[in-house]
């Protein structure tokens, strides 16, 4: 790893690292590294690379071999839909296919424009509002498609408010 690269890197939690000969090994790592960065990128495998030995490419393999690793940043907004069994029954299928609608991603994926990601969550404990969904932490519950729909667009709405004074910032 070079200096250039260490200069605007925190590593993470290198303690985890304890080889026992099989790729599994590596998970507590890739683990650290998403939880302090939000996903594991590229610095952060060559990172493990270093620490470790093992071939980056290798180490990348492991990372798209595993669906709970993501190789790209969150977006500015994160929805998460709740799937525990309330909204389950209650309709986080209606919400999810709601949700696609509006913003053309699934599960684990984050748009072009990088204002929102779609995770799945279980119960957040709040059973009484199924089906539920979050966006930044905030909670929005007993959502039915229209209402769901008001709520995204509001949210798109903002998000490009707020890369268009971006825009005008650096004009
Ligand atoms: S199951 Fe969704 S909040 Fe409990």
């Amino acid at each position: 790893m070079s200096d250039q690269t260490t200069q605007d890197f925190k590593p993470f939690n290198v303690e985890l690292w304890k080889y026992d000969g099989h790729a599994g090994a590596l998970i507590p790592l890739l683990q650290s590294a998403q939880d302090t960065y939000g996903y594991v990128s590229e610095k952060a495998i060559d990172y493990i690379s270093h620490v470790t030995g093992i071939p980056a490419a290798d180490i990348y393999g492991v990372v798209t071999f595993y669906a709970q690793f993501r190789t790209r940043p969150l977006g500015k907004n994160i929805i998460k839909i709740c799937n525990g069994t309330a909204c389950h029954v209650n309709g986080s299928k209606m919400v999810y296919d709601t949700i696609q609608d509006e913003l053309n991603i699934t599960y684990d994926e984050t748009t072009e424009d990088g204002n929102f990601s779609l995770l799945s969550v279980a119960c957040i404990g709040c059973c009484s509002l199924a089906p539920v969904i979050t966006v930044n932490g905030e909670t929005f519950g007993r959502l039915e498609a229209n209402k769901l729909r008001k709520i995204i667009r509001d949210f798109k709405r903002r998000a490009k408010q707020a890369d268009e004074k971006t825009t005008a910032g650096v004009q």
